[in-house]
């Protein structure tokens, strides 16, 4: 009976076609996507009508089903319009995507009401290629690899630690327009080097449909989008700049606890070299990590409020806290292995390791390493100063515009931002979930002390991870603690860093 019905509907549709007229032109309501369970009697026909508007607009019912069924084995597979069963569930989409498919839809085609599996490329870029970051990302490729199983996902990593050389070769490829699909990128002002007026997809409408708002803390989605006011990037993670790791064998058999303030810091690094140990161990080798140290000393000397001032212009570099800083600075840099500029962050950390260190500052990327390691023999403090400060950095995943696979880069944002893509991305990175509902069981002890931290200290943006200030000032930020790091002049360099300020348009 239905089959007549609809074969007639059919042919009405035609001469209508015929005629001019579509489905849009009979001006339905609005209606968002929605899924339907098939109760006794229901048609593909009626469904159009109650919920589009139009019985005709039946094929977009269909399709959006089959289509979310490659996906969601919870959603049916319809094979013949007129053969559907009570209990079903079917994808209604909303008005808005039932009329752009009506109005591409050929009748003469059958194959466009069964959905398609995505296939093609994914083109992921990334600076992930250590030990602990490089675990995490694949763990997101698995879940991705599950949902889209016929689509290559390239893993297009650059290597060189806070994104050192991967910046530039995504800056020319975007100006080049041969992208990746998608690409890392902190939260904040980084993505102003970017120009994403020109290069990159706002996301604006992959959070609401996704309902990302709802799962992301309010200043994490403040500072998403601190430029231009668009949603530039889907967050993976929330890390913290400022850990103090030790190793804990060493700091027992000297009797020793992580130092609280920098007079303490001197104490102990004295202890530890007098019993043959490296105080202080780090590398300086790809030109930011000295930076990141000094902005861990900056909050630890001059407090949470103060460190925040100095990128909106607030606090002046020219005082005397800032020149304080740099004196702390060189104090614990005249307890460091000798040859920090031939290591990486992680290389450093094999002198931690080894127990041939004593004292390490860096991000907590450090747990997601030293667990690919296998190594437990690590503790973790804040450093000197910095008891209840947070500083804070986000990865997200952005999308250039013109990606070459656009479909799959926006699946893949949808995996990052799900909870299933970041349970199985942060316990291996070493960071705590953007999102507020992952399941801390899933964690070790350090990230879920991060989490109590992340939920009670000051939060503050970190510098060297994109979040506080825009590229160009980070570069000069990080060029005068590259000279400050050889030269140890605490005057040159706080000129340089004022400097610096000016020329990022922030201060006089
Ligand atoms: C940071 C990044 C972290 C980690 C670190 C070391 O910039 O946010 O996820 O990868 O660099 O490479």
């Amino acid at each position: 009976m239905f089959r007549r019905t609809f074969i007639n509907l059919v042919v009405v549709f035609a001469m209508l076609l015929a005629l001019g007229l579509s489905v849009a032109s009979a001006a339905p309501p609005a209606q968002e996507e929605l899924s339907y369970t098939i109760k006794l009697g229901d048609t593909l026909w009626d469904l159009g009508e109650k919920y589009l508007g139009s019985g005709f607009a039946w094929p977009a019912i269909m399709a959006a089903t089959n289509q979310k069924n490659i996906e969601d084995a919870t959603f049916a597979s319809i094979k013949n319009a007129d053969v559907i069963h009570p209990g079903w569930k079917l994808a209604v989409p909303s008005q808005a995507d039932a009329e752009a498919f009506m109005a591409a839809y050929d009748s003469s085609k059958p194959e466009l009401l069964f959905g398609s599996r995505a296939s093609g490329q994914l083109v992921v870029g990334s600076w992930w290629t250590a030990g602990g970051e490089a675990e995490g990302l694949n763990g997101m490729f698995n879940i991705y690899q599950k949902k889209y199983p016929d689509v290559e996902i390239v893993n297009a990593t650059v290597a060189g630690g806070a994104g050192t050389n991967f910046k530039a070769i995504l800056k020319t490829r975007l100006i080049g327009g041969d992208p990746p699909d998608t690409f890392q990128l902190h939260a904040g002002l980084e993505v102003e080097t970017y120009s994403p007026e020109q290069y990159l997809e706002p996301i604006d409408d992959i959070y609401a449909s996704e309902g990302l708002e709802a799962v992301f803390p309010a200043d994490l989605l403040t500072l998403l989008k601190a430029y231009g006011g668009h949603y530039w990037g889907v967050p993976v993670n929330i890390h913290r700049s400022n850990v103090l790791w030790y190793n804990k064998a060493v700091f027992e058999a000297n009797g020793l606890t992580p130092p609280a303030n920098f007079d303490e810091f001197k104490t102990v690094a004295e202890a530890l070299k007098a019993a043959g140990i490296t105080p202080f161990v780090l590398g300086t080798k790809d030109g930011w990590e000295a930076g990141h140290i000094f902005e861990d000393i900056l909050a630890g000397t001059l407090g949470a409020e103060k460190y925040s001032g100095l990128w909106t212009g607030a606090t002046p570099w020219t005082g005397a806290d800032v020149a304080q800083a740099l004196e702390n600075f060189k104090m614990m840099l005249s307890y460091a292995n000798p040859d920090h500029s031939a290591h990486t962050w992680d290389s450093a950390g094999e002198f931690l390791i080894a127990g041939t260190g004593g004292m390490m500052i860096m991000g907590d990327w450090t747990d997601g390493w030293f667990t690919s390691k296998g190594f437990t023999g690590y503790g973790w403090a804040s450093p000197p100063g910095t008891k209840g400060i947070f500083v804070a950095l986000s990865d997200s995943f952005a999308m250039p515009k013109n990606a070459p696979n656009a479909e799959n880069a926006t699946n893949w944002l949808k995996v990052c931002g799900s909870l299933e893509g970041q349970e199985a991305f942060n316990p291996k990175k070493g960071s705590i979930c953007a999102r507020t509902d992952c399941n801390p069981a899933l964690f070790n002890a350090y990230l879920q002390s991060a989490m109590v931290d992340w939920s009670q200290d000051a939060i503050v943006a970190s510098m060297v991870h994109g979040a506080a200030a825009i590229e160009s000032w980070l570069t000069d930020y990080k060029d005068v603690l590259t000279l400050f790091v050889a030269s140890g002049d605490v005057a040159a360099a706080q000129a340089g860093l004022q400097q610096a300020c000016v020329d990022a348009g922030v201060c006089q």
